[in-house]
């Protein structure tokens, strides 16, 4: 795992774009698995400025997101669906036939499962996953107890999450208590992960997916076994790394750094 440490949240999520700006200008045909959420919005306001400026292009890009609600229909304001065409597919060029996102209504859930991680494979496999990180350490919504090894699924959410997510509902009672989630192990087959992560409330499942030990009560900490994953993250989410220092001289220590 690469650490990177920026001052502020804007700094972070501008980093993590041009990050995922050098993939695509690389590979532009390159699979993106996409995150919602709150952390991942400056970034994909980064990406759609420097989309509108010619900068990068996703005319070729195809993406698969990482999660969505059970129970809740496309049109629904807090359902992924939404939340992704509102906050990033429109701002891009990215064809709507090349977007896929699990459907939190499918009537038989085991096989439209199956079905997403078939046509991840058919794809090619995804170059760069983006990804947040939960209060308990999930990624995707893999919950403490999920396996390492998980697949594309039907999972209950943990009550912290719930917790955590009824900010963006009128009560706790309406956040649903399913969603469908690809698994860690489908997250592990990515060629590259980007976790990003901001603010104190993260400081401690982020100290936990970096420097403790592999488990599935940190689903996050499964990512110290992929062999090219970055973790961007602002002051405040690095305020209980014990190697801050050390991250931050490897960073400098990269030919070309700018000095932090
Ligand atoms: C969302 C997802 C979740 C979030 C995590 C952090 O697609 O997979 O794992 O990344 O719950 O959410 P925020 O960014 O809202 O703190």
């Amino acid at each position: 795992m690469e650490v990177i440490v920026e001052q502020t949240v804007e700094a972070m999520s501008r980093a993590a774009a041009l990050e995922v700006a050098e993939i695509l200008n690389a590979k532009p045909n390159a699979v993106l698995g996409m995150a919602t959420g709150t952390t991942p919005l400056g970034l994909y306001k980064e990406l759609a400025q420097m989309c509108r400026r010619g900068e990068v292009d996703f005319s070729h890009v195809t993406t698969f997101n990482l999660d969505e609600y059970v129970g809740l229909p496309v049109t629904h304001p807090q359902s992924f669906h939404y939340f992704m065409h509102e906050n990033f597919f429109k701002h891009v060029n990215i064809p709507l036939e090349n977007i896929h996102i699990p459907s939190g209504t499918a009537s038989n859930y085991r096989a439209f499962c199956d079905w997403y991680e078939n046509r991840i494979k058919e794809c090619g496999g995804i170059d760069l996953q983006i990804l947040g990180i939960g209060s308990d350490g999930h990624i995707a919504f893999n919950e403490p107890g999920s396996s390492l090894s998980s697949r594309t699924r039907l999972k209950t959410l943990a009550k912290p999450t719930i917790d955590d997510n009824s900010r963006f509902f009128n009560n706790r009672d309406e956040v649903p208590i399913y969603a469908i989630t690809m698994g860690v192990g489908t997250i592990l087959e990515a060629r590259k992960c980007l976790l990003l992560a901001n603010g104190k409330n993260k400081a401690d499942a982020v100290s936990a997916m970096v420097e403790g030990p592999v488990t599935s009560m940190i689903t996050a900490s499964a990512l110290q076994l992929h062999e090219d994953t970055k973790v961007f993250l602002d002051e405040s989410a690095a305020g209980k790394l014990k190697m801050r220092d050390y991250y931050t001289w490897i960073q400098n220590k990269k030919p070309g750094a700018p000095q932090r």
